[in-house]
């Protein structure tokens, strides 16, 4: 099914940096109607300001803290109010925590993490998707990750949970199977942002991280946007790792040693546990000013 983005009306979460930033721009530059979300009121009004100055239809800033329960439907009633509807949900927003299972439990940082990436996608979809099934249209785009096929060392949270969110994707296109709501997951591989700044620094990350394609921003928004415009029920990047999900237990057994490597250089006893995100904790926060400080230089 071909779709149009001019004129329709987005929400997009976790659009004050990285991915959603970058597909916040590329949404607007089709003529879409967007409310940006995140908790960094600076970075949505910077973006706002740039899509304006483009020539885009300025979007409407909503700060938000999705770890706290209840704020996603505030959300969607707000993008609702603001934007008169929602055409395209795009669910972005999401961080992690670093720490051994047995060090982090139930605590709250592992919570923060699974309220963030999985229940708040599940309290949009709950407010919105009936909405869209009132007017027999829409689409929702969970962004997910690779993660999802292979976890490491101290990142289980992270990669449970993006494991949670791509099965309930699927199960929701199952669902909604026979209406015109679309579903689509996007599943990036590394790609270059201050979050993977910020993973980079976890033990064992050297091991994962060397072989593997870092991909672009700016690329993979494009990649996206016609991926939503072809009505695509997926989208893998960087390409050269599609075969991650077709062949999943052939890429399990390819990263076994790599993975192996990674496990063997972690300090069990390091008893961390860590919040990553703007909000994170030091280690994670100076990761992501290093990150900016370097592209700044760079650009
Ligand atoms: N980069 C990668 O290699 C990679 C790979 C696979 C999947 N992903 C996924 O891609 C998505 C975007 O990540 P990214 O790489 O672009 O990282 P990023 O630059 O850190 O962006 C994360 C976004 O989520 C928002 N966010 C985090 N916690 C939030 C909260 N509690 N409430 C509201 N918004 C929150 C952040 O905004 P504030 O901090 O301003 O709230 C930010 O806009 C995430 O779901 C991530 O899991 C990334």
């Amino acid at each position: 099914m071909q779709r149009t983005i001019a004129g329709r009306r987005v929400l997009i979460t976790g659009a004050s940096s990285g991915i959603g930033r970058a597909l916040a721009l590329a949404l607007a530059a089709k003529g879409a109607r967007l409310a940006v979300a995140a908790r960094t009121e600076s970075a949505l009004l910077t973006l706002a300001a740039e899509i304006t100055a483009a020539g885009g239809i300025t979007p409407v800033v909503l700060v938000t803290d999705l770890s706290v329960p209840g704020n996603a439907e505030a959300l969607a009633h707000r993008a609702v109010t603001e934007l008169g509807g929602v055409d395209i949900l795009v669910n972005n927003a999401g961080v992690g925590c670093f720490g051994f299972q047995w060090n982090v439990g139930d605590r709250e940082e592992g919570r923060e993490v699974y309220e963030t990436n999985f229940w708040s996608p599940l309290a949009l979809i709950r407010e919105l998707v009936p909405q869209m099934r009132a007017r027999g249209t829409g689409l929702v785009v969970n962004v997910s990750s690779l993660m999802q096929l292979r976890t490491w060392p101290g990142l289980g949270y992270y990669a449970s949970s993006k494991s949670a969110l791509a099965a309930m994707t699927e199960t929701l296109r199952l669902e909604l199977m026979g209406s015109r709501i679309g579903v689509m997951e996007l599943l990036p591989g590394p790609v270059d942002t201050q979050f993977l700044s910020e993973a980079a620094h976890s033990p064992g990350a050297r091991h994962i991280l060397k072989n593997l394609p870092i991909g672009d921003t700016e690329k993979l928004a494009v990649a996206a946007v016609r991926a939503i415009e072809q009505g695509r029920r997926r989208l893998v990047y960087p390409r050269r790792l599609v075969a991650a999900l077709y062949l999943p237990m052939l890429v399990r057994f390819k990263a076994a040693r790599t993975v192996r490597g990674a496990a063997a250089d972690i300090d069990v006893d390091d008893a961390r546990v860590l919040r990553s995100g703007s909000a994170g904790d030091p280690v994670a926060r100076q990761a992501r000013a290093e990150w900016a400080l370097a592209h700044r230089r760079a650009s």
